[in-house]
């Protein structure tokens, strides 16, 4: 389907991130060629990070390959004279498109253009620009490379080297990495002239005519990735601009013959539907050894980290549409377990502790996350050192991506992830010789506007998970590969009965009388608000809820579901229990993260609660096309896509609506049609 946005003068930034387009490797935000680092146009990176100074590392925002300006008659097309704009993504193909009429003084001018990425070659982005007149004219082009680029923490590279046929620049980043990008061009035309200046390597064009078309190649490098002499051998070897669209449109053919998820409902939700699984399938990476970022392809909001985001809420989608997928992204936490290890010892542990934001494993997370917006002093936060649950959230999609895709391999190598994270949470814990169990003291559950409780339902609920996890890991590995499991139960003689004693003694807090789980120790004693009155408390929209002084510290509101999102990921709790949490943690739950949406969908789902569980549906799976989502916490910039959001999406449907969830369908659905790689599945409202 279409996004559209009409008119000229819409909000940028908004624009930008919904009419993204991407390969795993790159996205690029749906901006205009005109424009640059004001209206936030970037050219983003997976993983190539840089660090400028003592600022957060972030991935690098790569030189923009698809600038251009005009002037017709003399006269520059701008902002003033626009009679008509409109700009689209096309998501069955993923296109971008726009056309604008530009009418000054004698002459009409049509811009028309669209541009796409190779999902072939990760390395080539494509684009056409046509103009038209409605009489010959004379037009003045200046298009190329715009190295000003929009940073959060930038400028990560230097220009080493430019040179003109083709436009190409050479760039080394801030941590001695390089990139390059070279634009080809086909034109019926020479360009005039060719000049680096005010941060742009451009060709000029000029000549007298009605029509005019650019066909622009950029061939992208990154020495992380590439070996520069294959980015050569591309670009001797380019295809016509014909030959690439048919090869996109064929791509994303197939991609969608197997991820396609058709509804036919009150609200018209394929847009949304289509947009959340566009989003998921253009930020799945082409390589292995990488993985999705918070705000996928988007920009540098999160440091362009990888959060528990990923295993929990959107491996679930590429088990079903695209395995290998899934198999990668988990590959990416087998290959740095030993990361996750150090980090462990960092903090006087064994075991693997991994990255809360993890930048190829290491943790990329500040100890300051957000700063006091009356002070301008940074808040101390401790996402990275208490939020435990990252390493059972990998351990337990570790365990579903075996058990889904069937790969020993998986086992093989995820039995030491199992074992190291089951361990981690032994050394971390403390025996209470009183009460006679482990607890997990001084931590942060999902809900990050409490910090440093002790026993956070999630955490020891999810450690002993991990636990369960390791030992049945340790069993399946003796029946399907049992010389690595004698290997394995070697290496771990010593820690193997210490993880069993902590599955055994692990505190698990229970239900009370009336069904509910406390979320932390102490919880049910917090004031008894709700996320409106806090509103009303705020002395700046842009304040921090959260951390030792926020309005919701002292307060039972959450900022996202926590003992619910337990409850939806180990299905384990009778019914009677999954409606008491989800009725008594409602209205404490702002839903100030994204992910929030999705695990009360899911568990309205289990509860029959259609017409809930449609409203939660609709929240998350149209995250970004209402533009959704925080854009600050304290005064930092937050903005971007939420992929978590979407993949909540998939999950709402596969696991709510179509399996063991609602007995029939909410009112608002007639039908929901699932494909998957391997089935398809078909629901019809009774
Ligand atoms: C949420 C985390 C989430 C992160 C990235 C935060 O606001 O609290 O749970 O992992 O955003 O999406």
């Amino acid at each position: 389907m279409t996004i559209t946005e009409n008119g000229y003068g819409g909000d940028r930034l908004c624009r930008g991130d919904k009419l993204i387009i991407g390969n795993g490797i790159y996205g690029y935000r749906g901006t205009l060629e005109e424009n640059g680092k004001n209206e936030a146009v970037a050219l983003t990176t997976c993983s190539f990070y840089d660090r400028r100074g003592d600022s957060w590392r972030e991935p690098v925002n790569m030189p923009n390959p698809l600038y251009l300006r005009v002037k017709a008659n003399g006269t520059a097309l701008s902002k003033e004279n626009v009679a008509y704009h409109t700009e689209s993504l096309n998501t069955d193909n993923g296109v971008f498109s726009r056309c604008t009429v530009f009418k000054i003084k004698d002459v009409t001018v049509t811009l028309k253009s669209e541009r796409f990425f190779s999902q072939i070659d990760y390395r080539l982005l494509i684009s056409k620009v046509t103009l038209s007149c409605d009489k010959s004219a004379e037009m003045e082009i200046a298009d190329g490379i715009d190295l000003d680029v929009w940073d959060i923490n930038g400028p990560h590279f230097t220009t080493d080297s430019v040179s003109y046929n083709p436009l190409s620049v050479y760039c080394t980043t801030n941590e001695g990495k390089h990139l390059a990008v070279t634009l080809y061009e086909k034109c019926p035309y020479k360009p005039v002239n060719a000049d680096f200046s005010n941060g742009k390597v451009l060709n000029f064009y000029k000549v007298f005519t009605k029509e005019i078309t650019l066909e622009r190649f950029a061939v992208l490098y990154r020495s992380d990735l590439d070996k520069c002499d294959d980015g050569k051998m591309l670009l001797n070897n380019l295809k016509g601009y014909d030959d690439y669209y048919k090869e996109n449109l064929k791509w994303w053919r197939e991609k969608w013959k197997c991820a396609k998820i058709e509804i036919e409902d009150e609200r018209n939700s394929q847009l949304a539907l289509d947009y959340s699984l566009y989003q998921l399938i253009i930020y799945a990476p082409k390589v292995s050894g990488l993985s999705i970022s918070a705000r996928g392809l988007s920009g540098q909001t999160y440091k362009g980290a990888v959060f528990w985001d990923t295993e929990m809420f959107m491996i679930p989608f590429y088990l079903k549409t695209d395995k290998n997928t899934a198999k990668n992204l988990i590959r990416y936490r087998i290959d740095t377990l030993d990361k996750a290890k150090q980090k462990a010892r960092e903090y006087g542990y064994e075991g693997a502790f991994y990255a809360w934001e993890s930048q190829d494993g290491v943790d990329a997370c500040s100890d300051f996350n957000v700063t006091d917006v009356f002070t301008g002093r940074p808040v101390r936060t401790y996402f990275k050192d208490k939020q435990i649950h990252i390493s059972a959230d990998i351990a337990v999609s570790l365990y579903q991506v075996y058990k889904e895709t069937k790969d020993i391999g998986i086992l093989n190598d995820g039995i030491e992830v199992l074992l190291e994270c089951a361990y981690f949470y032994y050394t971390r814990s403390y025996y209470n010789h009183i009460k006679k169990r482990y607890e997990l003291l001084d931590v942060l559950g999902p809900d990050e506007y409490h910090e440093r409780v002790d026993n956070n339902a999630y955490t020891n609920y999810m450690a002993h998970e991990t636990a369960c996890l390791a030992i049945k890991g340790l069993k399946e590995l003796s029946k399907k590969s049992p010389e690595r499991y004698r290997e394995i139960s070697e290496i771990y003689k010593n820690i193997i009965p210490k993880i069993k004693k902590f599955k055994e003694g692990i505190y698990l807090p229970k239900p009370n009388d009336n069904g509910l789980i406390e979320q932390f120790s102490g919880y049910f004693k917090l004031e008894d608000t709700t996320p409106c009155e806090l509103k009303k408390r705020l002395k700046d929209p842009k304040e921090y809820w959260g951390g030792s002084t926020g309005v919701a510290t002292a307060t039972r509101v959450i900022k996202q579901a926590d003992v619910v999102m337990l409850l939806c990921v180990l299905k384990r709790f009778p019914l009677e229990v999954l409606k008491a949490n989800y009725e008594f943690y409602l209205p404490y739950t702002e839903h100030g993260s994204s992910l929030s949406y999705s695990a009360y969908a899911r568990l309205a789902c289990k509860l029959q609660l259609k017409k809930d569980a449609y409203e939660w549906f609709i929240k998350t799976a149209r995250t970004d096309l209402d533009g959704g989502g925080k854009k600050y916490a304290g005064s930092l910039y937050i903005g971007g896509t939420h992929p978590a959001a979407c993949g909540g999406a998939y999950l709402t449907v596969t696991e709510g609506f179509l399996s063991d969830g609602l007995n029939s369908l909410p009112d608002e659905i007639n039908s929901i049609t699932v494909n998957t790689q391997t089935k398809k599945y078909k629901l019809k409202r009774n």
